[in-house]
């Protein structure tokens, strides 16, 4: 019984499992986390290894409510403050001075940490009833696709891992990650709240949004192949993509599978075509899922729909890069 309804009784056995050192998929509302006692060396490290993580990428720690910033962090800028006013519980992450305490396996040995306050009831209640702060990166093995269901989370983890279903991720790319540790938002991972809601959350209209990744920093939301598809992927100009589709024998058009924004207008052959729309927002919620999907069928190709250079879609452009790269 590896994926279970988030009842009550659940909740209070995740917890738990956790506080015996275990590790617990849960929901968020960007994508399912592989969480574990934030505070637990032993459990880090169960973590790390069930992920095939790297030991020195950071991690988040997720916490639910801000009177628990000062538990991991210190010389919290008044811009933190604001930030987490505007837009938490939800999908932003706030890289932080970190207290002491905090473990080099969560910071990766670096002076700071990442904290977020997700915004999804299950997270939530989860958070509450365990207390404490909860490490969850996404419930990926390491370089693949994140999950966006409890199901894509057990085909990465297997069944031994008790996963609480919290349904689909309504917003289905991971956090924007900003580094305010320096007192200056920088935008280390760009997600769906875009450096332009950023921007405009009062009072920050002042204050310059840097979205250059510093070299100190180890991101490995930032390594080049990342969130990537076994399937060779090409992101292509709709006009290209249209071009050589219609230049592709009926046969080789089988072996494609296209994702796009709309539908192409003489879809002919046996295609494995999805459709995710043109605004940003539906696109992200349903974009690894469908990439996961199209990843299993053994295709030659995934073709993908380049989407506008416009505000709103930093984050997929950011992932869909990520996924073409070489
Ligand atoms: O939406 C999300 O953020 C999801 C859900 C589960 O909360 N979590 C997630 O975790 O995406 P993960 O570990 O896959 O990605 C976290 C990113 C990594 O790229 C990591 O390097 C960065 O956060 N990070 C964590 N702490 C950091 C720090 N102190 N400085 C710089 N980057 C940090
Ligand atoms: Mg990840």
């Amino acid at each position: 019984m590896p994926i279970v309804s988030p009842t009550a009784n659940a909740i209070h056995a995740a917890a738990e499992q956790l506080r015996d050192g275990g590790l617990i998929g849960l929901p968020t509302e960007t994508v399912y986390g592989l969480g574990c006692d934030a505070s637990n060396p032993d459990a880090l490290a169960a973590l790390y290894k069930a992920k095939g993580r790297p030991t020195n990428h950071p991690v988040i720690v997720h916490v639910a409510s801000v009177e628990q910033l000062s538990d991991w962090a210190m010389d919290i800028p008044e811009v933190a403050h604001t930030l987490a006013k505007a837009f938490w519980p939800g999908p932003l992450t706030l890289i932080l001075k970190k207290q002491p305490h905090v473990l080099d396996a969560i910071t990766g040995g670096q002076d700071t940490v990442g904290i977020r306050i997700p915004s999804h009831p299950v997270a939530l209640d989860l958070l509450r009833t365990f207390g404490g702060g909860i490490t969850a990166p996404s419930a990926n093995r390491f370089g693949r696709i994140s999950p966006t269901t409890a199901l894509h989370v057990m085909d990465e983890f297997g069944d031994h891992l008790t996963v609480l279903d919290g349904g689909p991720c309504a917003v289905g790319v991971e956090s924007t990650i900003v580094d305010v540790s320096s007192g200056t938002p920088r935008i280390l991972r760009p997600g769906m709240i875009t450096a332009e809601a950023i921007q405009n959350s009062t009072p920050l209209q002042q204050t310059k949004i840097f979205t250059k990744h510093g070299p100190a920093v180890r991101v490995s939301g930032s390594l080049t192949k990342h969130y990537a598809p076994t399937t060779p992927t090409l992101l292509m100009a709709r006009d290209d993509l249209h071009q050589a589709w219609n230049d592709l024998p009926y046969e080789e058009q089988g072996t494609l599978g296209l994702l796009l924004l709309t539908p192409l207008t003489h879809e002919n052959g046996p295609a494995h075509v999805r459709v995710l729309g043109t605004h940003p927002t539906p696109y992200a919620a349903g974009f690894y899922a469908t990439l996961r999907e199209l990843d299993t069928k053994g295709l030659n190709a995934l073709w993908i729909e380049l989407p506008p250079n416009e505000p709103g879609w930093e984050a997929i452009l950011d992932r869909l890069k990520r996924c073409a790269a070489l």
